[in-house]
C-alpha cells in the first residue's frame, strides 16, 4: 500500500498532510526513510516516529466494557470509545463494537476495524452464542426454564418466538442465560416477561471467550486472534 494511504488507514493522519510526515523523516520502512508519500510499504515492516503500526493486520480487540457507556460513535455522554486510545478512532475503516451491549450492560465486547468479520459475528447464520449472568429485583420462578428453553416465549411487540435459550438459575434473583440470537434488549425483555426484572447484567462470554479468563478490569482490553471464531 501507498505511504500515505497508510498513514491514513491508521489514524496518523490525512493522506493530504502524508507528505509532511514522510518529508520530517518520520516513517522507515525496512530501516530506511520513506522518500515520498507514494512510496509501496508492508504496513507490518513500517515504523512510524520509531514504533510499528498498532494492529497492522487489522484490530481484534476484547474490552471489559464498564458500566455507563454507551456502545455508539454519536450520542450523548460517555461512549465506549472514548475509553480506548485517541488513535484507534481516527483508523479507517472505522473500529466498530461487534453488536451492542446496553449502557447499563458490563462485560465482555469485541470491537474490530474488519468489516467482514463484524458482519459475520453479528450475522443470524452465525449464532454464537453468548452468556449473560444477572440479577433480578424479584425472584425467578422455576417455570422460567422450561419456558425459556421451548422456544415458545414471544417479546412484547414482536411476532416470532426467541430461540430456545439456556437459563440456570443460580439464586433466587440471579442466573446465567445463554442466548443464541441477539434482539433488543433481549435478556432484560425475557426476565421481565417472567415478572422478574433485571437489576444488573454482565456478558461473560462470547462463544469460546470467557471474560474470566482475560483477567481484565472494566475499561481494560487485549487483543485477539480472530481465528477463535474460525467456523462458528
Ligand atoms: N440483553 C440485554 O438486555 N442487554 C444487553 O446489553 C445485552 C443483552
Amino acid at each position: 500500500m501507498r505511504t500515505d494511504a497508510l498513514l491514513s488507514r491508521f489514524g496518523y493522519c490525512s493522506r493530504r498532510e502524508a507528505a509532511a510526515w514522510v518529508k520530517r523523516g518520520r516513517v522507515t520502512y525496512r530501516g530506511k526513510s520513506v522518500k515520498s508519500p507514494s512510496e509501496k510499504v508492508e504496513p507490518a515492516e513500517v515504523l512510524v516516529d520509531g514504533e510499528p503500526v498498532p494492529f497492522a493486520d487489522g484490530l481484534y480487540v476484547a474490552f471489559y466494557k464498564p458500566l455507563g457507556c454507551t456502545c455508539s460513535h454519536r450520542e450523548e455522554g460517555e461512549l465506549v470509545y472514548d475509553l480506548l486510545p485517541e488513535m484507534w478512532t481516527a483508523r479507517n475503516p472505522a473500529v466498530n463494537t461487534v453488536g451492542r451491549l446496553d449502557k447499563e450492560t458490563s462485560g465482555l465486547l469485541l470491537l474490530t476495524d474488519d468489516g467482514a468479520f463484524e458482519h459475520a459475528m453479528t450475522s443470524p447464520k452465525h449464532h454464537v452464542p453468548k452468556v449473560y449472568e444477572f440479577t433480578t429485583s424479584a425472584p425467578i420462578p422455576p417455570g422460567a426454564v422450561a419456558l425459556f428453553a421451548s422456544g415458545e416465549l414471544v417479546l412484547q411487540g414482536e411476532k416470532s418466538p426467541c430461540l430456545p435459550a439456556e437459563l440456570v438459575i443460580t439464586d433466587s434473583c440471579a442466573g446465567r442465560l445463554t442466548l443464541h440470537e441477539g434482539r433488543y434488549h433481549q435478556v432484560r425483555r425475557m426476565l421481565a416477561a417472567v415478572g422478574a426484572p433485571v437489576e444488573t447484567l454482565c456478558r461473560v462470554e462470547i462463544g469460546p471467550m470467557k471474560l474470566a479468563a482475560l483477567h481484565l478490569q472494566p475499561g481494560e482490553w487485549v487483543e485477539f486472534d480472530p481465528k477463535l471464531f474460525a467456523g462458528r
